[in-house]
């Protein structure tokens, strides 16, 4: 059996998660093929790290991400950091032969997405992932399958929000999701990448967008000194529209003031034959309608039907909990890390590879500067 040995850098909120995956991979695919050692993990401040190694079994802790990818024993990096340092944490990975898992979005802006896509191109031997874990939620992957199968014939249209409430509260203090320079953007970046990379993976390419972007809070107490104020030079709000290039026409909602909302991502696709729907908060079932059903006598069986994906991955995944156990976000994320490791041990191309961050960046741009013109941008870039 072969080993891989992870580097985490970054354990907060979704360095966590990633390590929890990996802690949780014997689990969910048996037999695993291959045995993972949870080998450095770098935070700042030191003594979160070393947190980090009683709460997970890392084996040493620092605050300088170079160790972990200079340390030759490592064979993955996590890049779980706030944006603006996902480029120089990626190339140097990279450039040192590591396997890099990316979290979203890819980098703050197209120009360092390129430098990304280029140095990642010159090592091909170097897995380069983009963790967009919804593409593994079963119902995802059954929309994904319909829609390839033809169900929806011709699509008409796109409906997509990405809901969160966390920045409703005008007291809540600042912190690095709404200053630009450590983020490039806000929920444009931090929750529509989601859905753009979902419209991607179920549709295809954007062809051109329209966007809004909105401050309604622009100043927020400073989390440094709650005597002072820090400005918010990110948006609260973006709407876009869009066109594919399959012709179909489409809405995006991603909003951190959503109130009342928890954690809500919801997909839906109209064609000329049928439609799809998710909603995360609902993630149990993939809404299916299919005009083929008969509507005879009295509507027949022609209605949205709940698809019943609940836990049901194909193989290898092992059947733990069962596939009938109601299904959870930190288990898309588990999807995503037997993927990548999948993808190291047999030498196969990523689905979510750095040409889908590129790609999704690349819309993340446009809608930028969509907002500023006040005018449709075309793409690609
Ligand atoms: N896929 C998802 O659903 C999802 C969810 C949340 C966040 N994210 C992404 O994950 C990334 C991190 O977000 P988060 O919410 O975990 O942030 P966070 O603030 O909770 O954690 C950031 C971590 O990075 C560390 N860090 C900061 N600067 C560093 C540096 N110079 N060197 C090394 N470590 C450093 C911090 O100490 C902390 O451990 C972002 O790119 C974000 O967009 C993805």
């Amino acid at each position: 059996m072969d080993n891989l040995a992870v580097g985490m850098v970054g354990y907060g909120f979704i360095g966590r998660v990633h390590t929890i995956s990996y802690l949780n991979l014997p689990f969910f695919y048996k037999p695993l093929p291959l045995k993972l050692k949870m080998s450095g993990v770098c935070s700042y401040p030191l003594s979160d790290a070393n947190a980090a190694m009683d709460q997970a079994g890392f084996e040493y802790a620092t605050d300088d991400y170079m160790d972990l990818i200079k340390d030759p024993d490592i064979d993955i990096i996590e890049v779980c950091t706030p944006n603006h340092i996902h480029k120089d944490i990626i190339i140097n990975a990279i450039q040192a032969g590591k396997h890099v898992n990316i979290e979203k979005p890819l980098a703050m802006d197209i120009n360092e997405a390129k430098e990304i896509l280029e140095a990642a191109n010159n090592a091909p031997k170097s897995v380069v992932q983009m963790c967009f874990e919804y593409r593994y939620s079963p119902a995802i992957m059954r929309a994904k399958q319909l829609i390839e199968e033809g169900l929806l014939g011709r699509v008409y249209s796109v409906r997509t929000v990405y809901l969160h409430a966390g920045n409703s509260d005008p007291k809540r203090p600042s912190y690095w999701k709404i200053q630009k320079k450590y983020c490039g953007g806000g929920s444009l970046y931090d929750l529509a990448s989601h859905v753009i990379d979902l419209v991607r993976f179920l549709l295809g390419d954007f062809k051109r967008v329209f966007s809004r972007l909105e401050t309604f809070i622009k100043e927020r107490p400073d989390a440094a000194d709650s005597r002072k104020t820090c400005v918010v030079d990110v948006d609260d709000l973006a709407l876009l529209l869009f066109e594919l290039e399959n012709g179909a026409i489409g809405t995006l909602e991603a909003t951190k003031v959503a109130t009342g909302a928890n954690d809500e991502v919801r997909i839906e696709i109209h064609g000329e034959k049928g439609a799809v729907g998710f909603n995360s908060m609902q993630p149990n079932f993939l809404q299916v309608y299919d005009t083929r059903d008969p509507e005879a006598p009295i509507g027949g069986m022609r209605g949205f039907k709940a698809i019943e994906t609940v836990q049901r991955y194909p193989e290898p995944a092992a059947a733990f909990p069962g596939p009938k156990f109601s299904i959870g976000w930190l288990r898309y994320h588990a999807g995503n890390a037997y993927d990548f490791i999948e993808n190291i041990l047999y030498g196969k191309k990523p689905q979510a590879d750095i040409m889908s961050g590129y790609r999704v960046q690349e819309v993340i741009e446009a809608a930028g500067i969509s907002a500023l013109k006040e005018k449709w941008v075309d793409l690609p870039l």
